[in-house]
């Protein structure tokens, strides 16, 4: 990894192997590690997913953990990941054909032609009212994707997108630089400005599994800790913070 591509902000340590980069990465931050320090790793062997999931991890794919410190609440930490979904949206743009959409799934994943080829996972600790360490952790999918997830996946090679990991992870960098000042500067208006045009689905009809529930409703808009805003066909609205969304006819 040629370190000077990244932005100064990053601390890379490049692993060959590791069980989760996420795993990793939060051993480094109880150990005091700073803000901005990275782990990325060519595969993983016990990959973490949302919601207890695992995430296959296979040699030719991004893996990447990065350590925030948020100062701000818990709840505004919850925003990091609409930080990094948008700047990931911006690298990945630049990179696919002309005629390919790139939008953003709630909470976190990216979609390419409305098929899952990256997700977010975001492991946090307290202290106090505050928060001690956030791990933002990126798996992209560049060059395979798993056949048996319950939403279409797809990698960014099937879409036309030939990029090398490396340059992949560098993008994505400068993005997240990039988003996190302005969202430090001005707060979490703009990213989610920038998540809603990129959103997939918004205004439309969709389907969100709870833990306990299954809810039918209309994708409304986020508030402002990042939560889905669901307009149920009793008029009443729900502001969902973790559940999975699909859209009709998937
Ligand atoms: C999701 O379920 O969509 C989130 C997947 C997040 C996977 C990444 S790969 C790098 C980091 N390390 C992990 O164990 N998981 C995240």
């Amino acid at each position: 990894m040629n370190v000077a591509a990244l932005p100064p902000f990053f601390r890379l340590i490049a692993l060959a192997s590791v069980d989760s980069t996420n795993r990793e990465l939060r051993e480094l931050a109880l150990a005091g590690a700073p803000e901005g320090t990275a782990v990325t790793a060519l595969e993983q062997t016990a990959g973490r997913g949302r919601r207890g999931r695992d995430w296959q991890s296979p040699p030719g794919n991004l893996y990447l953990s990065v350590l925030l410190r948020p100062t701000g609440s818990p709840a505004q930490a919850g925003q990091a990941g609409f930080v990094a979904a948008v700047a990931l949206a911006e690298a990945v743009e630049k990179l696919v054909p002309e005629r390919a959409a790139v939008t953003l799934k709630w909470p976190n994943d990216l979609l390419v032609n409305g098929r899952k080829a990256a997700g977010l996972l975001l492991e946090a600790s307290g202290k106090g009212a505050g928060l001690d360490w956030l791990v933002l952790g990126l798996g992209v999918n560049v060059t395979s994707f798993p056949a048996d997830t319950a939403f279409p996946a797809t990698c960014l090679e099937a879409e036309g997108v030939s990029v090398g990991v490396n340059d992949l992870l560098a993008a994505f960098a400068w993005r997240l630089d990039a988003w996190l000042g302005r969202w430090r500067t001005e707060g979490f208006a703009p990213v989610r400005q920038a998540w809603l045009e990129r959103a997939h689905g918004l205004g439309q009809p969709i389907t969100v599994r709870l833990e306990r529930e299954t809810l039918e409703g209309r994708f409304e808009a986020l508030d402002e800790s990042g939560a889905l805003m669901l307009h149920l066909p009793d008029d009443a609205r729900r502001n969902i913070s973790a559940g999975d969304v699909f859209y009709p006819g998937l």
